[in-house]
């Protein structure tokens, strides 16, 4: 496996010990792949039937500073993507969907992966500010199980242009009255649908 950053610190913290609480057969979304280690790790230690990332691989999405609109800049984008696939590759129950979770989750040529109630974990970790966490969460929690989880990460951040903990005060907007269990929060959100 190949990879340029570390995330999942908070990954193993936090998802390890969910194991033996999660629906099975398992289908496991996650918003927000990169290179795919978060999805190599939930792969290897959650045990899904099946994975299903979405993730734009476009430098539109990332920092600016990092991926700048140049030939280098969009060539830096391109090997994240490339790496993501190939360290997907030898998994024949993972599956990758280029685009804006916020497109292909309402995408109806995605139907048939996007059902009801038919996830049993979801991992947000895609576009971060407040409408595009708003917009995630509407569109997956009718796609989770009674049972299933759904997790945010970077609920703790510094001041931005929306203010500060945007991801959180999206998250927790969006919980209300609706029915769960609050699982961890912190770094990471973690809500267990009743
Ligand atoms: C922090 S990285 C994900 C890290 C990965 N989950 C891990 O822990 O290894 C954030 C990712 O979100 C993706 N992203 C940005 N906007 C998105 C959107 N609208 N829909 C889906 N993914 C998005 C970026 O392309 C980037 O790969």
């Amino acid at each position: 496996m190949n990879y340029t950053r570390n995330w999942t610190k908070k990954v193993r913290q936090n998802f390890g010990p969910l194991k033996d609480r999660l629906p099975r057969p398992l289908r496991l979304l996650e918003i927000g792949v990169w290179e795919g280690r978060s999805a190599l790790w939930m792969l290897d230690n959650l045990g899904p039937a099946e994975y299903i990332g979405i993730d734009p691989w476009d430098i539109a999405f990332l920092d600016q500073k990092k991926f700048p609109p140049t030939e280098e800049g969009r060539a830096k984008g391109r090997a994240i993507e490339e790496l993501a696939r190939a360290n997907l590759a030898p998994l024949a129950n993972a599956r990758l969907i280029k685009g804006s979770s916020q497109i292909v989750l309402v995408d109806p040529q995605y139907a048939d992966i996007f059902r009801p109630e038919s996830f049993g974990f979801v991992y947000i970790d895609g576009m971060h500010t407040y409408a595009a966490v708003m917009a995630d969460a509407c569109n997956v929690w009718p796609l989770v199980q009674v049972g299933g989880v759904v997790v945010w990460d970077d609920c703790i951040t510094r001041c931005n242009k929306e203010g500060r903990n945007i991801i959180q005060k999206a998250a927790d907007n969006f919980m209300l009255g609706k029915p769960h269990e609050v699982l961890f929060r912190g770094a990471q959100f973690g809500v267990m649908k009743q």
